[in-house]
């Protein structure tokens, strides 16, 4: 593990925190009344959001399930893992190639704190915690070059965690960054919040985190493109993250974007 150790400082519980409104939404037990209290006010405005939640948790596992078992990636780079919530990524990519490789890179002390989780992989994989932030690239670069060889492919995850990051904020400074060092044959996978949907209901959810001081973005569907721009996309596209490869047929449109694309 790298990065600075957790304490209890750090966790600040008078505050709702991403990592942990979304651990409520997922039924998780990792959170704070704070975080529970400001999941319910959105829960209340949009009864979709645990739904949401849990669609673009499966997102997760069909996007690395194909990387690993169609694209043949070993090496993962997840960004923004989040609060561990079984199955982690690298239960998904181990348990299709067991020597896969992933380093998990989140900025939350409370995810430092759970990180063990992430780190109990297969005998012969590696797995590895970064506590880093995303808005630093090559500090996560660095460190995720012990463990990753960027001269051979990897897959970049950041799921959910772009909606984080303001445009004026380095979104695509950061992405662009990360991509850059990627080799050909490497791949970016991705989810973040549209108001394309269902718009009223995502405005006044903001506008809910914004009380609570978490400042997210809504982006469009051209906006989200920008992202992949120089990048070629798989099938289906971007779409709303229920409608990825979907094991079954959606009932609805999650206010999330995803897509998957591979680098020439
Ligand atoms: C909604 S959770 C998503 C977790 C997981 N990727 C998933 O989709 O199930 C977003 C995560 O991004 C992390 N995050 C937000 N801003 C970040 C930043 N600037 N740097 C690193 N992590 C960040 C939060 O701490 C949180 O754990």
């Amino acid at each position: 593990m790298t990065g600075t150790e957790p304490d209890s400082q750090h966790i600040d519980t008078t505050r709702p925190h991403p990592a942990r409104v979304y651990d409520w939404f997922l039924g998780g037990k990792d959170n704070y009344p704070v975080d529970e209290e400001l999941a319910r006010r959105i829960t209340a405005i949009d009864g979709g959001a645990p739904k949401a939640a849990r669609a673009n948790r499966a997102f997760m596992r069909r996007t690395t399930r194909a990387l690993a078992a169609e694209a043949g990636i070993r090496q993962f780079l997840d960004i923004g893992t989040g609060i561990p919530t079984e199955p982690n990524l690298h239960q998904i990519a181990q348990s299709v190639t067991p020597d896969a490789r992933v380093v998990y890179v989140d900025n939350d002390p409370i995810v430092l704190a759970h990180a063990h989780a992430l780190l109990r992989g297969t005998p012969d994989g590696v797995t590895e915690y970064v506590q880093a932030d995303a808005r630093d690239p090559h500090t996560i670069l660095e460190q995720a070059g012990r463990v990753l060889d960027f001269d051979r492919p990897v897959a970049l995850s950041l799921i959910a965690l772009l909606h984080f990051v303001a445009d004026e904020d380095g979104a695509h400074d950061l992405v662009a960054a990360l991509v850059d060092v990627l080799a050909p044959g490497s791949f970016l996978a991705l989810s973040t919040m549209t108001a394309d949907f269902d718009p009223e209901n995502v405005h006044t959810g903001i506008a809910a985190y914004a009380a609570g001081g978490v400042t997210l973005v809504a982006r469009s569907h051209a906006e989200v493109g920008v992202f992949f721009e120089g990048l070629e996309l798989l099938e289906p596209g971007i779409v709303s993250v229920a409608e990825w490869r979907p094991e079954e047929e959606p009932r609805e449109r999650i206010s999330l974007y995803g897509g998957v694309a591979r680098k020439p």
